[in-house]
């Protein structure tokens, strides 16, 4: 560990306050020591030194790039790599005295690192207990908080939960996907939490790949387009006002284009394409100010991303000029080649500012500081890395109020949040088919058979990144299920029954059957697929309900277009409502027609898994359902 100490700074020609010590690096470069003295000159809050007869005005830092500067200059090594550490919650669990130790500059809670009993203000506790220690260290540097809100600020019990992207992508409307943000940032801001690893602004092009859902759509338009209004509504337009949180763009960059839509496989494509489809949204989203961007897993041509430094520095920071910073993805250097040492120095050379790990921590900061001291990380990627993050704390406003305002818990999961979202399901809705004016359905109605089992489920209609990583089936959390939307919408004479798997039609005397089918909750490759099939349970209960006699309408709850066998055939009506989140009145509005269906299809719809990938604009273009499809009613 290289020593500090605290030296009296003497500029040549200024009068020398007592007062006025910095530490410094004793093993620092002579260039950046004489950095270091005329910075803290700048520091010294003197107005009325005089050189000779000529008054010398020196300032306190002004501008945020002075403040980190005068920051920086004082920091050890050590208080530097604690700032490009990024842990998880779960592995400071009893040892939170760690971020005092080592100086651990930012935080994250994965999709698994809930707190233990997940309530809002279990968050804030947390949150205001890491800021605590933070502002404990020598020079008090609060900590950034990280968490995955990708659909609203979903890991918390009882937030709102809005549609995941790719329904968003449908509503093709970017001042609704601003306002949503705009809530989650909210939401974000009850617990403190500062900093959402949204937009994914994926430009998906193969639906093969688990993650679909979480791409706006397959066109590098569409996805630049709302990115943007993302981006905006989570940092507003001065990011140091509460509730403006730090966006993260991800991930940066092919996440969407891998071969066969394998979760972090291997984007093969030349470069003017690879620019075209994949880096458009993020010259859009630096425009827009965006201020931090996670690295993919996948790689380019066979080469990692979190290994490029053609990608990361030359590109992103020289060519388009990002001056944010770069996270890198959960633990994903350990996905680089050799021993830890030789993942850190790679990342780090390449571009990568701040390292997010599950855990080992410690590892990490004792390597970092070998690989400086070494030579092999140099010092001034160091400052480079440890400057951006800082510059972003300081834009956070985050010095001037590093701990949570109680006056933003009350607005988690209110019914104002929950308006937006319960529009936001209105219009991600499409409506691929409606023979016979099927829909809208009268209120009025004697008797409706509602099946399936993505009916009467908040977790299904969820999906992944909900409560936890992969989410979960059942009530994990408050909102309301299509079914129960269906049952407040309509008449007080009116009859709703449920039935699962749809065998409770026959005999019941039902008009009409809605029956509720697709996938479970999934995350990441875990949602990967080869064959886009409907679960065997969905096509039985579709035709239960078609077997007595009854028009059926077929409600999709999937992440994204899926083979769809014969149930097309045997429905009336179809919708795709993607993953709608918590607010399913918003599908029975719409079913029931006080809203008209809006939504348009932000990815084309395969006739089978053959034809994939399958993209607007190709040659060969033949999908079931072309991209920007959608009826609506007359
Ligand atoms: C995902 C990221 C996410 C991170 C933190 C990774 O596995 O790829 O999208 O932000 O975990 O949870
Ligand atoms: C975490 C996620 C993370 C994933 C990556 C999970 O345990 O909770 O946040 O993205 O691991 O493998």
């Amino acid at each position: 560990m290289i020593k500090t100490t605290r030296i009296l700074i003497l500029p040549i020609l200024i009068l020398l306050f007592a007062t006025q010590t910095v530490a410094v690096d004793i093993g620092m470069a002579g260039a950046v020591r004489r950095k270091t003295r005329e910075l803290d000159t700048k520091v010294l809050d003197h107005k009325n030194a005089t050189v000779g007869n000529t008054p010398v005005v020196v300032n306190s830092p002004v501008t945020i790039d002075e403040k980190v500067e005068a920051l920086l200059a004082k920091m050890t090594l050590d208080e530097k790599i604690g700032q490009m550490t990024h842990p998880d919650s779960a592995s400071l669990k009893g040892r939170e005295e760690d971020i005092k130790t080592y100086f651990i500059g930012a935080i994250l809670s994965g999709g698994n690192s809930d707190t233990s009993d997940n309530s809002p203000v279990s968050w804030a506790d947390q949150y205001n207990l890491y800021q605590t220690y933070a502002t404990q260290t020598r020079l008090a540097i609060p900590i950034i908080y990280g968490i995955d809100a990708v659909h609203g600020h979903n890991n918390v019990y009882g937030a709102v939960v809005f549609p995941h992207n790719i329904g968003l992508g449908c509503t093709n409307n970017e001042t609704l996907v601003e306002q949503a943000a705009q809530v989650t940032a909210e939401e974000m801001t009850g617990t403190g939490i500062n900093w959402a690893y949204a937009p994914c602004i994926a430009v998906a092009r193969d639906e093969r790949w688990g993650r679909t859902y979480e791409s706006f759509g397959e066109t590098p338009e569409l996805v630049k387009k709302l990115g943007v209004a993302h981006i905006k509504g989570l940092q507003g337009t001065d990011l140091s006002q509460k509730p403006n949180v730090v966006a993260c763009a991800k991930h940066y960059m092919g996440d969407g284009g891998t071969n066969q839509g394998i979760d972090q496989g291997d984007t093969v494509l030349d470069e003017t394409s690879l620019r075209a489809i994949h880096l458009a949204g993020y010259v859009d989203a630096i425009a827009a100010g965006v201020k931090t961007i996670m690295v993919s897993y996948s790689s380019w041509n066979g080469i990692k991303m979190h290994r490029s430094q053609y990608l990361l520095t030359d590109v992103l920071k020289n060519e388009l000029g990002f001056k944010g910073f770069v996270v890198s993805d959960w633990d994903a250097i350990n996905q680089l080649t050799g021993p830890l040492s030789n993942q850190i120095a790679t990342s780090i050379n390449a571009g990568v500012d701040m390292v997010m790990m599950s855990g080992n921590y410690a590892s990490f900061i004792n390597t970092l500081r070998d690989l400086v001291e070494q030579g092999t990380v140099s010092q001034s990627r160091i400052d480079d890395a440890v400057r951006r993050i800082l510059k972003v704390k300081y834009e956070l406003g985050l010095f001037d109020n590093p701990f949570e305002d109680r006056n933003y818990l009350s607005g988690i999961g209110s019914s104002a949040h929950r308006d937006i979202a319960r529009q936001c399901v209105r219009e991600s809705l499409v409506l691929l088919k409606n023979n016979n004016n099927t829909l809208p359905l009268a209120k009025n109605i004697n008797k409706i058979i509602v099946a399936g089992k993505n009916a009467d489920d908040i977790g299904n209609q969820c999906g992944g990144w909900t409560i936890s990583w992969q989410g979960d089936g059942g009530a994990i959390t408050t909102g309301t299920t299509i079914l129960q939307g269906i049952k407040n919408i309509v008449s007080t004479g009116t009859t709703v029954t449920y039935s699962v798997d749809g065998t409770g039609a026959a005999g019941s005397g039902a008009d009409v059957g809605i029956v509720v089918i697709g996938e479970r909750p999934y995350a990441e490759g875990t949602g990967d697929s080869e064959t886009l099939a409907l679960d065997t349970v969905d096509l039985t209960a579709v035709n239960n309900v078609k077997n007595a006699g009854i028009p059926v309408i077929v409600i999709l709850v999937s992440g994204r277009p899926m083979i769809l066998d014969t149930v097309l055939a045997n429905a009336s009506a179809f919708v795709a409502a993607w993953l709608p989140g918590t607010e399913g009145q918003g599908v029975a509005e719409v079913l029931f027609g006080d809203y008209n269906f809006k939504g348009k299809l932000s990815f084309s719809w395969p006739r089978s898994v053959d034809q994939l990938p399958l993209n607007s604009g190709d040659a060969d273009y033949d999908p079931l359902f072309s991209y920007g499809y959608g009826l609506t009613y007359p």
